[in-house]
């Protein structure tokens, strides 16, 4: 099959480990006898220098007409330490999400068995955790109201949520969750925000819908600390976007590294693949950062986007197998440098 792949890279260790991945990418096409054409956009503070727009209309244009966006990362320090900047890379993801309406990020936590011992967890804690987190991309406080009054020294951030878009993200968790263990947690503050209520009143009235999965309620707070307490409860994990942003975070601590987190962004356009982590500006240049959050969103693209299970199973175990070998980059205690992991993984693929 013909595949057309939108390369974004954007800002920091973005470019190097999308590289790692298209390479991974160009591999599995090649072994599985499909051809593959790359559109590169820019994105980012990239963007900003070169067109004064985070997301240009002609990133937005490749995006439009490409079959899967494969995405880096977005920031830069110059704008986190400059808060009176009007344009910042960070809205060019945001643009992104918004323009392709991709209203749900799908970040599955799993654990190596071989670097259970990185996790700052216990290993009998996290050895065999496995569970899905789906946040609400394009609702919440990243999109609500936002602005300063009383000449800039009162700021504020709304909270808003439709019935139409809980309901649409809490359908997709109750499906993930009939598909896996049937377990779904929704996280809320419902003692607290009316967006809470809503969501809550909206999930209790589907649950008919859903009488073979099992369903609890956790408020956030909570949440924060069972996902570290006891990962292993978890199995479909639903929340909305500030939430689901600051919880995934954590999670990866399950995991042992931000760096083996992927996660997909699916809804009404174009599906995105992205790591979770961001974009790691120390480590630009530096062939240092691991790969492996790029690579597992790849293989993310072939399951969700192309719907091609053993083109991502090989991906899987060529990076399984890496881990088991030792052949890790420096988060994870190993030696080796962004491009080596990527091309032992490649080569894994292809002499498999
Ligand atoms: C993420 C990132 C983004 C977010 C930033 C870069 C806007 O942290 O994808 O988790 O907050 O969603
Ligand atoms: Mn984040």
């Amino acid at each position: 099959m013909r595949l057309s792949i939108a390369k974004l890279p954007g800002d920091g260790i973005g470019p190097e480990v999308v590289e790692q991945a298209s390479k991974v990418v160009d591999t599995v096409c090649s072994r599985f006898g499909h051809e593959v054409e790359w559109t590169f956009g820019y994105v980012g503070a990239c963007a900003i220098a070169k067109f004064g727009d985070p997301y240009p209309e002609r990133t937005h244009a490749v995006c439009m007409a490409s079959d899967a966006v494969l995405f880096g990362a977005v920031g830069d320090p110059k704008y986190d330490n400059d808060p009176s900047s009007k344009v910042r890379p960070e809205q060019g993801l945001l643009a992104i999400r918004k323009s392709l309406g991709l209203y749900a990020n799908l970040r599955p936590v799993e654990t190596f068995k071989s670097l259970a011992e990185r996790s700052p967890l216990k290993t009998e804690l996290v050895d065999g955790a496995d569970f899905l987190c789906v946040r609400e991309l394009t609702g919440g406080m990243y999109f609500g109201e936002k602005g300063l009054r009383d000449g800039g020294d009162t700021a504020f951030d709304t909270c808003v949520y439709s019935r139409f878009e809980v309901e649409r993200i809490l359908r997709l968790a109750f499906e993930y969750a009939r598909r896996r263990r049937k377990h779904l947690t929704v996280v809320d503050k419902a003692n607290v925000m009316e967006t809470s209520r809503l969501w809550r009143a909206v999930a209790k009235e589907m649950e008919p819908e859903y009488p073979d999965v099992a369903v609890d309620y956790m408020f956030v707070d909570n949440a924060a600390m069972q996902l570290i307490r006891c990962p292993k409860f978890f199995d479909v994990i639903v929340t909305e976007n500030t939430f689901g942003d600051i919880l995934t975070d954590e999670a990866s601590c399950v995991s042992g590294s931000m760096g083996l987190l992927a996660s997909a962004s699916v809804g009404e356009h174009t599906s995105l693949f992205e790591p979770i982590h961001g974009s790691y500006p120390q480590a630009a240049g530096k062939n240092i950062a691991n790969p492996v959050a790029s690579i597992l969103s790849a293989a993310m693209m072939f399951e969700y986007a192309f719907g091609f299970m053993e083109e991502g199973r090989a991906i899987r175990e060529a990076v399984a197998a890496s881990i088991e070998s030792g052949v890790v980059t420096e988060d994870l205690g190993g030696g080796c440098s962004t491009s080596e992991v990527g091309d032992w993984i490649s080569d894994k693929i292809i002499r498999k």
